[in-house]
């Protein structure tokens, strides 16, 4: 595990997007396992400028981490139309290789079954991007989430309604109240992981995931497990890490990131 610090949001999600550009390139086939929030606003905008700019997704698939149950796919507030909004109409997948859990399925424990059996077939899920939520969550794996869950139905929790209540009108009642979400377990069969976490909100729960102990209570400190996680932060939300200086180190000594420094830096 890395842990990477950036001066500021912008400069965390400007380094996001060129690793995410990056893998595309290196694997033009590559299968993302793509989040929302508004963490991932800035990095969406910064990839479609990279498609306008040539960055071709056409060999490339998607799987979303999440969905709100209840919501119909063309609910504007749903995830299938934030993707669409924020990335799909303005990058070049091919129809039908992206793919988001429907929260509308009659039967959920097959939608999720179905969604775990199409990861499968397109081989895997290649870079999996994560944000943080304020629980620890990742995907919508609230505390207690199995750290060996699979793709199933998953209560919110109040904070995490308060959290996405921005998207709700600011009304957290009117955030839904469960979710379907990939599992822990299915996070970690990811190749390669690449979370990201800026703002102040963060900086308590980001130390507690990555330096505290592995824990159901913070599904994001499963990723301690994985071998190619890499950890996104801004200064603010860096804030609480206490062996800052050693990850400042690793980025300035890793030959992987020579291409990713600032010159001078
Ligand atoms: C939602 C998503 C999570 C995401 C979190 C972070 O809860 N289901 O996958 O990590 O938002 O949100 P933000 O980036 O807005 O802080």
């Amino acid at each position: 595990m890395e842990i990477i610090v950036q001066a500021d949001a912008e400069r965390a999600t400007e380094l996001a997007a060129r690793i995410i550009a990056t893998r595309i390139r290196e694997r033009p086939t590559l299968v993302l396992g793509l989040a929302t929030g508004r963490t991932m606003e800035r990095i969406y905008e910064r990839l479609a400028d990279m498609h306008r700019n040539g960055l071709d997704f056409s060999g490339c698939s998607s799987f979303n981490l999440d969905e709100y149950i209840g919501l119909e796919p063309d609910s504007p507030r749903s995830y299938h139309a934030t993707m669409r909004r924020l990335l799909f109409d303005r990058v070049n997948f091919v129809p039908g290789r992206t793919h988001v859990l429907n929260g509308r399925a009659a039967d959920l424990k097959r939608e999720a079954r179905d969604y775990e059996a199409a990861i499968r077939a397109a081989g895997g899920i290649g870079l999996q991007l994560l944000g943080l939520g304020e629980t620890g969550h990742i995907g919508f794996n609230e505390p207690l989430s199995a750290l060996m869950s699979r793709t199933r139905d998953k209560t919110l929790t109040p904070r995490t309604r308060e959290q996405n209540a921005p998207f709700f009108g600011g009304d957290p009642d009117a955030v839904p109240s469960r979710a379907l979400t990939m599992g822990v377990g299915t996070i970690l069969e990811a190749e390669e992981i690449l979370l990201v976490a800026t703002g102040p909100a963060k900086a308590e729960i980001l130390a507690r995931a990555f330096e505290g102990p592995l824990t159901a209570t913070i599904s994001a400190s499963a990723l301690q497990l994985h071998p190619r996680c890499l950890v996104i932060a801004d200064e603010a939300a860096a804030a609480r890490l206490t062996n800052r200086s050693y990850y400042d180190f690793v980025f300035l000594n890793e030959p992987e990131w020579a291409p990713y420094r600032e010159p001078g830096s």
